[in-house]
């Protein structure tokens, strides 16, 4: 089983250029048709967050139209440049997702690799944030079948990146989640995306990985209070690769 990863893709409405110069929409469509292309072909697409830039409708509403041109099932969740309702109003036909903007979070069941995604959003934080309600339904999950190799899902990667600008911004109940996650040895891995580079960690017992942005890249600022500046590093995706007995992640560029 193949799993393609893309993640903040920060979709504007047309005519609308990231920092005035990135084409956001422009770098997608090359990469869905990248996916579309790839032989073997993925067999599903998860697009952790940040899915649009400022979380309007009719930002929502060009995503859906190039995602539309995926020739496998999409499963997405929020990032913290999302807004949940409007996400869920313009995906109303994928059915695994919340009405009424509660917590995008959901398990995928009928895979080899299971899915599972958490929402780690808040409409007023930039940062991350697990609370005790969406930790809770997440250990339920995972007591469900705890044979079950599991691919998690989430915006804000749980771990310090040292790229200090993003880390300040905060994971709050991320100790919760680390705990949670060391008593349950069937997570393969944990997923994100955030920080708009490629990146990994052991963390509680798995591993923990960041995908590269499909729009740009955040400059490597590892100097205390350096600033964040945009990067014109390549677009890129992941790929997790199943074979039943282990999870390989590849880090892919697309290409300007
Ligand atoms: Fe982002």
């Amino acid at each position: 089983m193949i799993v393609a990863q893309i993640t903040d893709m920060h979709i504007q409405r047309k005519g609308r250029r990231l920092y005035g110069i990135v084409n956001a929409a422009k770098h997608l469509r090359r990469c869905v048709e990248r996916l579309n292309a790839l032989k073997p072909r993925p067999d599903v697409v998860i697009a952790t967050g940040d899915l649009t830039d400022r979380g309007k409708p009719r930002e929502y509403r060009r995503l859906r139209s190039i995602l539309g041109d995926l020739r496998m099932p999409s499963y997405i969740i929020p990032g913290n440049h999302d807004q949940r309702e409007a996400m869920c109003e313009a995906f109303a036909d994928h059915a695994y997702l919340p009405r009424g903007g509660q917590n995008v979070q959901y398990a995928i069941e009928h895979y080899p690799l299971r899915l599972i995604g958490l929402d780690s959003t808040s409409p007023d934080r930039a940062g991350g944030i697990l609370d005790d309600e969406r930790l809770r339904w997440f250990e339920a999950r995972l007591a469900e079948r705890p044979n079950a190799p599991t691919l998690v899902f989430v915006h804000h990667p749980p771990f310090r990146t040292g790229i200090s600008r993003l880390d300040a911004l905060g994971f709050s109940g991320v100790e919760a989640f680390g705990a949670i996650v060391s008593r349950h040895k069937q997570i393969e891995r944990i997923v994100s995306g955030h920080i708009h580079r490629a990146m990994q960690v052991r963390w509680n017992g798995t591993i923990a990985y960041t995908a590269p942005s499909t729009a740009y890249q955040f400059v490597l600022a590892l100097r205390a209070e350096q600033p964040l500046g945009l990067s014109l590093e390549p677009p890129g995706y992941a790929l997790h690769v199943w074979d039943g007995t282990g999870l390989v992640t590849h880090t892919a560029q697309v290409g300007r």
